[in-house]
């Protein structure tokens, strides 16, 4: 099988495995993990911040980052086809009392005027006070959009002098980085806290991490111990995550590349095509999925006229070809 379904699927590499037989080992709960240890500092310098705490899934990453932004009885406001609103089963307000509300673009793309234009004053004696917003780079809905650099950096000084904080979900800030050609610190700057992945294009197992000031990540700390997240000799999966940003953060072109060639295949606009995500519209989904499965190629239906291909480290050249085939066929294109 040739699984484009999402960049979570991949297994670890041989390499890989190696590295988390081997990890160095203690009780993480009680801060003794060196390879856990290792892996926060490196993911804090990566993004610019001060300090990191590895969790288990973006989810929790994402959820504990608002929540140390944003009081319950607050809002969080964000893209309506954010993954924090979308794919998070209301977390924010099934356990945190976290309101959200959504500015709709249709794209993902982040449209600094209209997210300012429906920001709410805190005491106010009415309204439900905007304490953050939330921004997705890559956008996964928005396929694999980058947020451009300068809108970022114009909701960055908006939200100074406005007190409104900045949670940036960085799941795949990696591939963000790698297209834009800046270091993934130029974005982790522009976020009071900010979870980033280890499981998507980096090709590790398991794991997140959650970068903020070192006053906010030993809040954070409580709240994963508080979730269930405190994870006792996690080295062997922070093992996994340091090998992923040693070896696969600099392949993430190739994925890209890869996306490009499936989207000019395809036919479908390579201009659209920022990262290693494609997205075809206007195609019966289930239709087409049932086929390309049977022909050995796994895609993920998001809506019901739409298919998403994400491109990762289990998939080569030889299978993205083939891929490009089987479903250039369906699609007859
Ligand atoms: C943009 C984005 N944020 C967060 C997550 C959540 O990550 P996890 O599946 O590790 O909870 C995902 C997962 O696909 C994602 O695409």
């Amino acid at each position: 099988m040739i699984d484009l379904r999402s960049d979570t699927v991949t297994r670890p590499t041989p390499g890989m495995r190696r590295a988390m037989a081997e990890a160095c080992v203690g009780d993480d709960v009680y801060g003794e993990d060196p390879s856990v240890r290792a892996l926060e500092e490196r993911v804090a310098d990566l993004m610019g911040h001060e300090a990191a705490l590895f969790v288990p899934s973006g989810t929790m990453g994402n959820q504990i980052g608002m929540r140390l932004v944003c009081e319950p009885g607050q809002e969080v406001l964000c893209d309506a086809d954010a993954h924090v609103v979308t794919y998070e089963m209301g977390a924010a307000a099934a356990v945190f009392g976290i309101s959200t509300r959504t500015v709709v673009s249709g794209t993902g793309r982040l449209d600094v005027d209209a997210l300012i234009a429906q920001v709410r004053p805190r005491g106010d004696w009415h309204l439900t006070a905007t304490a953050a917003v939330a921004v997705e780079n890559t956008h996964n809905r928005g396929g694999g959009l980058v947020q451009p650099l300068g809108e970022l950096q114009r909701l960055w000084e908006w939200s100074r002098g406005a007190g409104v904080a900045v949670h940036l979900d960085g799941a795949r800030v990696w591939n963000a980085a790698v297209a834009a050609g800046v270091d993934p610190a130029t974005y982790g700057r522009l976020a009071d806290t900010a979870s980033v992945c280890l499981s998507k294009g980096l090709g590790a197992p398991v794991g997140s991490v959650l970068v903020a000031s070192a006053e906010r990540i030993a809040v954070a700390r409580l709240w994963r111990k508080r979730l269930g997240g405190g994870m006792r000799q996690a080295g062997v999966l922070a093992a996994a995550g340091l090998h992923a940003l040693d070896h696969h953060l600099g392949r993430l072109a190739e994925d890209h590349a890869h996306a490009r060639l499936l989207a000019e295949r395809l036919g479908v606009d390579p201009a659209g095509v920022e990262t290693n995500i494609v997205r075809i519209d206007g195609v019966n989904a289930p239709v087409v999925a049932e086929a390309a499965k049977a022909r050995g190629v796994l895609v993920s239906q998001v809506a019901p006229t739409r298919l998403r291909l994400v491109t990762h480290l289990d998939v080569d050249r030889a299978g993205v070809e083939r891929a490009a085939q089987v479903l250039a066929e369906l699609l007859d294109r």
